[in-house]
C-alpha cells in the first residue's frame, strides 16, 4: 500500500504577524456593520484593523466556513493572510462548524508548504479541535497519476498553531496525541483508497501486521486453512469464488492494569461484486470501500494502542473477496457459521453479514464488556440516512448512548436506530436457521436483526453501519476529503478513552 503522510504540526508560542510562514490562517467574524472582525487574539490592534479593512474591501462575509485571501505585509511577516469565516457575533460557533471552517480553510492552502494557524482558542479543547481539523484536512488520496497530474496541488506538510503563552507540556503531549489520531484516520482512508487489486485479502491482513509493527499489540492472521480449523463457514463462503482467498486477522492491544475490554469488529470485503446475485455496473468501482469498516478497527487500534489508553481492545477483521466464479458460492447454498448456525445465503450480495457473524461469535467467545461491529453493510442505510450520518444498533440501551454520545464528542454524525424483533420472522428459512436477508424493507434493521442471532445473551453489543458516510463520491467539504473519509476511526478512540476513563 502507498501512503499519503499526515502533515506535521506544532504549537507554539510565535506571535502571528512575526510566524515564518507561507500563509497565517485568522478567524473572521462577522460585525453588525458592513465590516469583518479579525479574530486572531495574537495580532496588534492596528494589525487587526488594517487586515480587517482588507478583507472587508474584497468582501469578505465572515461566515461560517467561507475563506478569504488578502497580502500580507504591512507588519505580517506571511505573504499571504487567509480569513476564514467562524461565525457570530451573535452565535458561538459550535466545534463541528469551528472543525468544517479550519478544514476548508487548510484545504483552500493546498499547494502551500507551511502554514501557521492564529485563531481564537477558548481553551485546550479549542486548541485540539482546530488540530484535528487541520490535520484531516491536510490529506490527499493516494494517486496513481504520473503523466496527468501536473494541476495537482499536494497537501499542506506543515502547521503551526499559534498560541498566547508559552505551550505546557500537556499541550504539546495533546497536540502529539490529536496527531497519532488523525495520522490513524488518515490511515484508514489510504487503505480504503487502495484499488482492490492492490488490496486482497491477505495484503489487508499483511498490511495489518505491518501498521501495528512496534506498537504493543499481538496480531494473529488465519488463511483458508486456519479458517476452516476455527470453522469460520461464513468468511470461506464468501471468500470462495475469489482467486484471492480470504482472511481473518486479531489484533490484541492489551495493555497491563487495563480492567475493560472493547472488542471491535469490522467488514472487510475488499471488492463486493455481489458475487452470483451480482450488483449493477454503475458505481460498482465504489465498492473497493466495503472494507471501511475493517480499515477503520485497524486505525481505530492503532491510535489506542499508540496512545497508550489503558484499556483492552481486541480488533477482528474478516476479510473475503466477494466475486462471482464457477467455484463462488450459489443463491440457495447452505452454509454453517462458527458455533454451529445454519445460513442460507438467498443472496450472495448480502455477504457482509456471513463474514461478521463468524468474527462475532469469535469476538463474544472472549467475553469483552462490548462488541462493536462497523460495517458498510447496506445500501438502505444510505437510502435511510443519506452519505453523511453512520446508523447505530444495538441490543444494550446504555451501550448504544455511549457510542452515540462520543460520535458526537469526536464529531461524527451518527443516529440510533431499532432492532425490531418483529423483523426476525422475515429472516426464517424453510432448510437453516436464518436465511440472509428479509423481505427487503427496513433493508438496514433486518441486516442488524441478522447480526444479533450471532450475539449470545448477555453480551452487549453494537453494530454501526457506516455504508453512507465510509465514503464520499462527491466534492469535498469541511475537512472530509473526496473518497474513503475514514469514518468511525475517532468515534472508537472517543469510546476506549471513556471506557478507560472507567465504568459508565
Ligand atoms: N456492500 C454492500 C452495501 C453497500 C451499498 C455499501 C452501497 C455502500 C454503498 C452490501 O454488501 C450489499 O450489497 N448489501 C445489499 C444487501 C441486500 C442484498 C439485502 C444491499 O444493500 O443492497
Ligand atoms: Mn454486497
Ligand atoms: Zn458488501
Amino acid at each position: 500500500m502507498t501512503h499519503a503522510a499526515t502533515a506535521k504540526i506544532a504549537i507554539a508560542d510565535t506571535k502571528p504577524a512575526a510566524a515564518a510562514t507561507d500563509a497565517l490562517v485568522v478567524g473572521l467574524v462577522p460585525t453588525r456593520g458592513k465590516k469583518v472582525e479579525v479574530a486572531s487574539p495574537g495580532l496588534t490592534a492596528a494589525v487587526r484593523s488594517r487586515l480587517a479593512d482588507a478583507f472587508s474591501a474584497v468582501g469578505a462575509s465572515g461566515k461560517p466556513g467561507s475563506v478569504t485571501r488578502v497580502p500580507g505585509g504591512g507588519g505580517v511577516k506571511a505573504p499571504v493572510v487567509v480569513g476564514v469565516g467562524l461565525g457570530g457575533p451573535d452565535r458561538q460557533a459550535d466545534a463541528e462548524s469551528v472543525r468544517r471552517a479550519v478544514g476548508e480553510a487548510v484545504r483552500s492552502l493546498a499547494g502551500t508548504r507551511r502554514i501557521a494557524l492564529a485563531l481564537p482558542l477558548a481553551d485546550d479543547d479549542d486548541l485540539l479541535t482546530v488540530s484535528i481539523a487541520a490535520l484531516l484536512a491536510a490529506y490527499d488520496h493516494v494517486d496513481y497519476r504520473h503523466t496527468t497530474r501536473k494541476d495537482r496541488k499536494a497537501p499542506v506538510s506543515s502547521i503551526t498553531v499559534l498560541v498566547d503563552s508559552a505551550p505546557s507540556a500537556e499541550q504539546r503531549q495533546a497536540i502529539k496525541d490529536i496527531a497519532a489520531v488523525a495520522a490513524a484516520v488518515n490511515l484508514t482512508r489510504d487503505l480504503v483508497n487502495t484499488p482492490s487489486n492492490a488490496l486482497p485479502p491477505a495484503t489487508l491482513a499483511e498490511t495489518a501486521r505491518e501498521v501495528v509493527s512496534g506498537l504493543p499489540v499481538d496480531v494473529t492472521i488465519w488463511d483458508e486453512k486456519g479458517l476452516a480449523e476455527l470453522q469460520c463457514g461464513g468468511i470461506l463462503a464468501v471468500g470462495q469464488g475469489s482467486a484471492h482467498p480470504p482472511r481473518l486477522t486479531r489484533l490484541s492491544y492489551a495493555p497491563e492494569g487495563a480492567t475493560a475490554h472493547l472488542a471491535l469488529v469490522g467488514k472487510g470485503i475488499t471488492f463486493d461484486t455481489g458475487g452470483i446475485s451480482i450488483k449493477p455496473a454503475a458505481s460498482m468501482d465504489e465498492m473497493k470501500s466495503d472494507m471501511a469498516g475493517a480499515a477503520a478497527v485497524l486505525g481505530a487500534v492503532a491510535a489506542i494502542a499508540e496512545l497508550g489508553l489503558p484499556v483492552r481492545v481486541t480488533g477482528w477483521l474478516p476479510s473475503a473477496e466477494n466475486m462471482p466464479s464457477g467455484r463462488a458460492q450459489r443463491p440457495g447454498d447452505v452454509i454453517v457459521i462458527r458455533g454451529g448456525t445454519t445460513v442460507e445465503v438467498l443472496n450472495t450480495d448480502a455477504e457482509g453479514r456471513l463474514i461478521l457473524a463468524d468474527a462475532l461469535v469469535l469476538a463474544a467467545e472472549e467475553k469483552p464488556d462490548l462488541i462493536i461491529d462497523v460495517a458498510t453493510l447496506t445500501g438502505a442505510a444510505v437510502v435511510a440516512l443519506g452519505h453523511r450520518i453512520a446508523g447505530v444498533m444495538a441490543n444494550d440501551d446504555d451501550a448504544r448512548a455511549l457510542v452515540c454520545a462520543s460520535a458526537e464528542a469526536a464529531g461524527e454524525q451518527v443516529w440510533p436506530m431499532p432492532l425490531p424483533e418483529d423483523l426476525r420472522a422475515t429472516l426464517d428459512s424453510g432448510t437453516a436457521d436464518i436465511a440472509n436477508i428479509g423481505d427487503g424493507k427496513g433493508g438496514m434493521l433486518s441486516a442488524g436483526v441478522f447480526l444479533k442471532e450471532f450475539i449470545p445473551a448477555g453480551q452487549s453489543w453494537v453494530h454501526i453501519d457506516i455504508a453512507g458516510p465510509s465514503f464520499n463520491s462527491k466534492a469535498p467539504y469541511g475537512y472530509t476529503p473526496k473518497g474513503a473519509t475514514g469514518s468511525a476511526v475517532r468515534t472508537f478512540v472517543q469510546i476506549a478513552a471513556e471506557m478507560a476513563a472507567g465504568p459508565a
